[in-house]
């Protein structure tokens, strides 16, 4: 059932200055996680970060996410995860999308599908609330509702006191993604898109006080394709033969943006790119969060 995470109390911004919100993208296997524990916690100091979304698609072994790797999350640092077209990959996490309010499928899915389709939990000064929306595309995509009605109605739904809204767009195609942040201009904080798990150059704030940006860029392993072994994805293209695509090694990153955020008005104020080159990982690159290797190449 689509529910939504209601804030149990009143809450009322005591200042103005901007809340530092750090927006990751989808993070890829073992590469991925590792990069986020090894930087996260120094940058959210270093950077005054308040709230930590991040998109947690293919945290386990390129594909889907488990309780456990979803609590791992948390405990590095993220406040909310959001989902994508892998969702259910790792049926485990149900349980979690059904009691836990720091995780939430994509909302443009039917009612019948487990998870909440909106949260709002407090930053983490306690100062703020912040509601956290995953949205699926319709472009090159697998069938889900239309999200420019979901999304239209989820906003209705989430409390008007809820000012900081963040809106992750998982989706395929740019034109899409870009017409979803001219559809939410100046009725949110945030739209990120994810999914492509390539960084785009057009971070921005729009004219209504919605910060912008068409793909974050996953967190994970940039030496192959899409964070799968170059060689194997190679392989399959050229001889159109199943071949297990395995999570790659090399170049991992931490990829998101960094937004300031009035916390009266929700008005975005900055936005920056942020891209931080992770260790090398070393030793196995799964481990038994991860389960088996996917076969297919997914974003
Ligand atoms: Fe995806
Ligand atoms: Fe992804």
């Amino acid at each position: 059932m689509a529910i939504g995470n209601a804030p149990t109390g009143g809450w009322k911004a005591t200042d103005c200055m901007p809340i530092n919100i750090l927006c990751i993208g989808d993070v890829v296997g073992k590469p991925g996680r590792n990069v986020i524990a090894e930087h996260l916690s120094e940058f959210s100091t270093e950077r005054h970060v308040d709230f930590v979304v991040c998109n947690g698609e293919n945290a386990a072994g390129g594909s889907g996410i488990t309780p456990q790797l979803f609590k791992k999350l948390l405990r590095y640092g993220v406040d909310v995860v959001t989902l994508g077209d892998h969702v259910y990959k790792k049926l485990e996490i149900v349980s979690e999308l059904r009691s836990s309010e720091r995780i939430v499928r994509p909302a443009n899915l039917p009612d019948s599908a487990a998870g909440r389709s909106w949260t709002v939990v407090e930053t983490k000064d306690g100062m703020h609330r912040a509601a956290v929306v995953s949205l699926l595309g319709q472009m090159f995509m697998r069938t889900c509702d239309s999200p420019w009605g979901t999304i239209d109605r989820v906003l209705e739904e989430i409390p008007g006191e809820a000012k900081i809204r963040i809106v992750d767009f998982h989706a395929e195609a740019s034109s899409e993604k870009i017409a979803m942040g001219w559809h939410l201009n100046g009725r949110v904080s945030i739209v990120f898109g994810t999914h492509t798990h390539v960084p785009t150059a057009d971070a921005c704030i729009l004219d209504g006080g919605t910060a912008y940006i068409s793909d974050v860029g996953m967190t994970g392993p940039y030496g192959g394709v899409l964070g799968r072994k170059k060689a194997a994805v190679l392989q399959a293209l050229r001889t159109a033969m199943p071949v297990p695509f395995e999570i790659a090694r090399a170049d991992p990153r931490l990829c998101g943006i960094l937004v300031a955020v009035d916390p009266n008005s929700g008005k975005a104020e900055s936005i920056e790119r942020v891209e931080i080159a992770g260790g090398a990982t070393t030793g196995a690159i799964y481990d038994p969060d991860d389960g088996r290797p996917q076969r297919l190449v997914e974003g």
